[in-house]
């Protein structure tokens, strides 16, 4: 009976004492409390996972591990030494001045690389594919956007050289940016099967080279299209008609009024300085690795707002030097995706998809129908300066 009474009461208090004992979260006592497949699994799948229970795991202050037999680092296993160096606590001694060179293991690029190989390449190919979808579609329906009225066999200038300068630095660099851009994420997948890993070697690094070096120029074409158009992008009260209408683009005969440039061209100028500020800032930040973080101070700034919270999205506050890199190449290829799309679109309409336009950008001169058409109101600016004996000005 006594027997009986103190097991129940050794029973009682050792549940007791395992209830309070039990960590919190997953049950790791297979393990010994180290890390389990589950843990693994989870962290593969992108799940956050709470590393305290082994986070100050690392070795460090247990003296006799230093003082032990088994070498240099005593008795410390490596994987005291993996812990210490991914949370952070390892004494890293670097002889480069690089931020981020004291950084040897950074979780972060796990969840960067799956997302540029997985989601952003998904989407983005989505994007740029469904645009040439729609654009073909819109080819197949609507047909060339033909000059409707009897073509003059007169020209008047539209844009002069130094326009067409600009416009051809800008354009120029920006093509030849996305497809060196475009060898960089899809390369691998396309190349190497076609040339080889040694053929793809060389094709990336002077791809690499190239998109380094024509950056340049592409942000000397933005000054200059901005210089020369701004004025003529401001919004007007004859904007809201043409949108109306969305430009005639998808009505025959119909011709809305426009100055110099329309409403459609105006959006696609302002989304070109946007994306071109934009991705050029990326670029820059990419170029100069660790010298220009911006996505800590933007995230603050966006957080304050409190939109981020409102969609739901964490932006972090902290982060590592990798990790800042790493948000600027995502960004730099999402604007990229989003400014090749809208591109696409006008490279159609300035080129086969609307008969006379490429004229304006091809010799300046375009024909007088085509004016009256798509520029009505510029055109009578500059025949009225004409017949008052101003030359006509591609400014007015
Ligand atoms: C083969 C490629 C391209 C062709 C055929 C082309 C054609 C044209 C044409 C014909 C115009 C003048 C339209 C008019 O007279 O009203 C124009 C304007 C313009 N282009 Fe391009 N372009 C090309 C590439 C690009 C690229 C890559 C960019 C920017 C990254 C760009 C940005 C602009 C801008 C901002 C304007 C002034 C606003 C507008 O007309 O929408 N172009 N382009």
């Amino acid at each position: 009976m006594r027997l009986m009474l103190s097991m129940l009461i050794f029973l009682t208090w050792s549940a007791f004492s395992w209830a309070q004992e039990a960590p919190e979260g997953p049950d790791r006592s297979a393990t010994g409390g180290a890390t389990t497949l589950e843990d693994i699994l989870a962290r593969q799948r992108g799940e956050k996972v709470d590393s305290s229970y082994r986070a100050g795991n690392t070795g460090q202050g247990n003296v006799e591990a230093l003082i032990g037999q088994l070498g240099t680092r005593g008795t410390a296993s490596d994987s005291d030494l993996y812990r210490a160096l991914r949370y952070g606590t390892a004494d890293v001694t670097v002889s480069s001045r690089s931020p981020g060179a004291g950084v040897l293991i950074q979780d972060a690029g796990m969840w960067w690389l799956s997302f540029r190989t997985g989601p952003l390449r998904t989407y983005g190919s989505y994007l740029l594919g469904g645009t040439l979808v729609a654009l073909l579609l819109f080819y197949l329906i609507r047909g060339k956007i033909r000059i409707d009225g009897e073509k003059t066999g007169r020209t008047v200038t539209r844009f002069n050289g130094f326009e067409r300068f600009g416009h051809w630095l800008f354009g120029g660099s920006f093509l030849i940016l996305g497809a060196t851009g475009l060898i960089a994420l899809y390369g691998r997948d396309f190349l190497i099967p076609l040339f080889g890993k040694q053929g793809f070697a060389t094709i990336a690094l002077a791809s690499k080279w190239i998109h380094n070096n024509i950056a340049w120029a592409f942000m000397l074409g933005l000054v200059i299209i901005t210089v020369n158009w701004v004025a003529h992008n401001i919004p007007n009260r004859h904007d809201l008609k043409w949108l109306a209408v969305a430009g005639g683009l998808f009505s025959k005969g119909l011709h809305p009024p426009a100055k110099k440039f329309n409403a459609g061209q105006k959006i696609i100028f302002w989304l070109c300085i946007i994306l071109g500020i934009s991705i050029s800032l990326s670029g820059l930040s990419l170029l100069f690795p660790f010298e220009l973080p911006m996505f800590t101070k933007t995230f603050v700034i966006a957080n304050a707002t409190g939109v981020p919270e409102l969609l739901g999205l964490n932006l972090p506050e902290q982060m590592s030097p990798h990790e800042e890199m790493q948000y600027a190449q995502i960004w730099h290829v999402m604007v990229a995706y989003g400014f090749l799309a809208i591109i696409f679109a006008h490279i159609y309409l300035g080129s086969i998809g609307m008969e006379g336009a490429f004229d304006a950008m091809g010799t300046g001169e375009v024909e007088e129908q085509w004016a009256r058409e798509h520029h009505s109101l510029w055109l009578e600016e500059v025949q009225e300066a004409e017949a008052s004996g101003g030359a006509a000005s591609p400014a007015e």
